[in-house]
């Protein structure tokens, strides 16, 4: 069911690879809230054709850019501002990529170059895009970003690996930086710290299956679903949520704040 919460509202998704993505889910959700959206994502991710598919669906154009690229995010609002005659009201970062956890590297045998990498693109790639969307002023007044994030940032799970302290960076970022576009201009910046979800990332961390059915037995309400991401993502972008920002908002149906529940009692029993 759809309530118009974005009607006249235009913004930015990445990080939509296929059907799976959190992102994939949230443009279909904007677009059926009434929003005009832009897609983007990586060179190398969009050569994979997919992303056409849902650019067609959404009517919207798909504007390359890797987030540790400066010049292609200043193309990228560049080219957003010209197609909607004006700045946005949402931006969705829906990224993250570590070449340690993908070949299977230890935590602490970490490769630096990989650890480099993994920060600029999950954790300094929303630093990035804040800054060129500031420069350019391409954020309408009171508009709203949202990035996604995970538990580890909080607490150890040691097969998600570096990409906790990644996710810890971008936590920090999200305060540090909405502070600023608060002061500047009422545009709030949030995270969304997410159930393990079966979407290409998600599948990419070690013993991915014990983890999603842990989380499900350790959450009173069970996982949270990519759509029901998208539903709560579309709640942060509308008008109704406007005096939040600078927080970190879980979406994992009681998880973090659970000690322990009967089903997990019942297994240690067995
Ligand atoms: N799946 C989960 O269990 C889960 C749980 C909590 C949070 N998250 C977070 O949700 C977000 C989306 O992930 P997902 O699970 O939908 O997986 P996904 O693999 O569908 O999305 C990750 C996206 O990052 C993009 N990306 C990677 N490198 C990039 C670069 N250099 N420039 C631009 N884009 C780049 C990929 O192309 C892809 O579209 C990530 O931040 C992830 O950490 C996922």
């Amino acid at each position: 069911m759809a309530y118009n919460l974005l009607k006249g509202k235009k913004g930015i998704i990445f990080g939509a690879l296929d059907e799976k993505s959190i992102a994939w889910k949230t443009a279909q959700r904007c677009v059926a809230e009434g929003a005009e959206i832009v897609l983007t994502n990586a060179p190398i991710a969009l050569r994979m054709g997919e992303i056409n598919k849902l650019a067609a669906e959404c009517n919207a154009p798909v504007i390359p850019a890797d987030v540790t690229s400066m010049d292609d995010l200043n193309n990228l609002f560049t080219k957003t501002k010209e197609h909607f005659g004006g700045g946005v009201d949402f931006i969705l970062h829906s990224i993250g990529m570590s070449l340690n956890v993908r070949k299977g590297i230890h935590y602490t045998e970490a490769n630096y170059d990989h650890m480099h990498k993994t920060m600029d693109i999950s954790a300094m790639s929303l630093h990035r895009l804040l800054q060129v969307a500031m420069k350019q002023d391409a954020i309408n007044e009171w508009g709203s970003v949202v990035a996604l994030t995970y538990i580890a940032a909080q607490r150890v799970f040691p097969d998600y690996n570096e990409m906790a302290d990644a996710k810890a960076l971008l936590e920090s970022i999200t305060r540090s930086f909405g502070y600023q576009y608060g002061i500047k201009k009422h545009v709030r910046v949030n995270t969304i710290s997410q159930s393990p979800t079966r979407t290409t990332a998600g599948s990419g961390v070690k013993g991915f299956d014990g983890f999603i059915n842990y989380a499900e037995k350790m959450s009173p309400l069970g996982n949270a679903t990519s759509d029901q991401c998208a539903d709560y993502t579309v709640s942060l972008f509308s008008d109704l949520t406007k005096m939040v920002t600078m927080q970190n908002l879980f979406h994992d149906g009681g998880f973090s704040f659970t000690g322990v529940t009967q089903p997990v009692i019942e297994q240690m029993e067995k």
